[in-house]
């Protein structure tokens, strides 16, 4: 399973790719306005920025809405670095255009997916990544990571080549949970990561061991 990290914050990216688990980034709008990011090209050169940090996929949402719109966008966002992975939402235009950088060779991430039929679609429209948004399903009552399981079973069954993109990750079990379930990617903030290194008795383990070679060196 590939590590994308969800975030636009440049320390946090720099943070998990020092970890040497870092398979890519993806962005949003909310996460991009959180960074203060203002303006077209500010918003260009900080996408390039995060592309020079991690040699991987980096996904950047369109803003529009309409076919003609995603695709002129699309065509700018793909244009700052081979790695950018254009984000489109779910919605029937968003299906027109996926198509449409599907047969122009740019790489897409279809997000915003709550349902298994969502995902048949994104996957057959081309989409190379389709993104469930698993602790939004959770949010609201339903269990996130079913949905998971049942898209994992339907692109096997199928053939379809959309890889499953775990996102709207909150915890450590999260990630362990689509890791069970198949999902080819997962993405999360930089602490549910960090807390897969967590166990107590890691940490008392480390302890006793520390204390033991204490004891040998006189
Ligand atoms: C995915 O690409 C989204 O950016 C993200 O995972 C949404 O997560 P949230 O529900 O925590 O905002």
């Amino acid at each position: 399973m590939k590590f994308f990290i969800d975030t636009a914050n440049l320390a946090q990216i720099k943070e998990a790719h020092d970890l040497g688990i870092l398979d890519g980034v993806t962005t949003n709008p909310s996460l991009m306005a959180k960074e203060g990011v203002k303006g077209d090209e500010a918003i260009r050169n900080h996408y390039k920025t995060i592309c020079e940090l991690v040699d991987g996929d980096v996904s950047a949402e369109v803003f529009s809405t309409d076919f003609e719109s995603m695709v002129a966008e699309g065509k700018v966002l793909a244009a700052i670095h081979p790695n950018i992975v254009v984000k489109v939402p779910m919605i029937k235009d968003g299906i027109k255009a996926l198509k449409w950088f599907s047969d122009n060779g740019i790489k897409t991430n279809c997000t915003l997916i709550f349902s298994a039929g969502q995902a048949i679609l994104a996957a057959k429209a081309g989409a190379n990544y389709v993104s469930p948004f698993i602790g939004r399903i959770d949010d609201s009552g339903w269990d996130g990571m079913e949905l998971i399981g049942q898209i994992a079973q339907i692109y096997a069954l199928q053939g379809f080549k959309a890889e499953i993109l775990a996102a709207s990750i909150r915890s450590s079990l999260h990630i362990v949970r689509a890791a069970e379930l198949g999902a080819n990617v997962c993405t999360c903030p930089l602490e549910p990561i960090l807390g897969l290194l967590k166990h107590p008795l890691t940490d008392i383990g480390l302890a006793k061991f520390l204390d033991d070679a204490k004891k040998m060196q006189h």
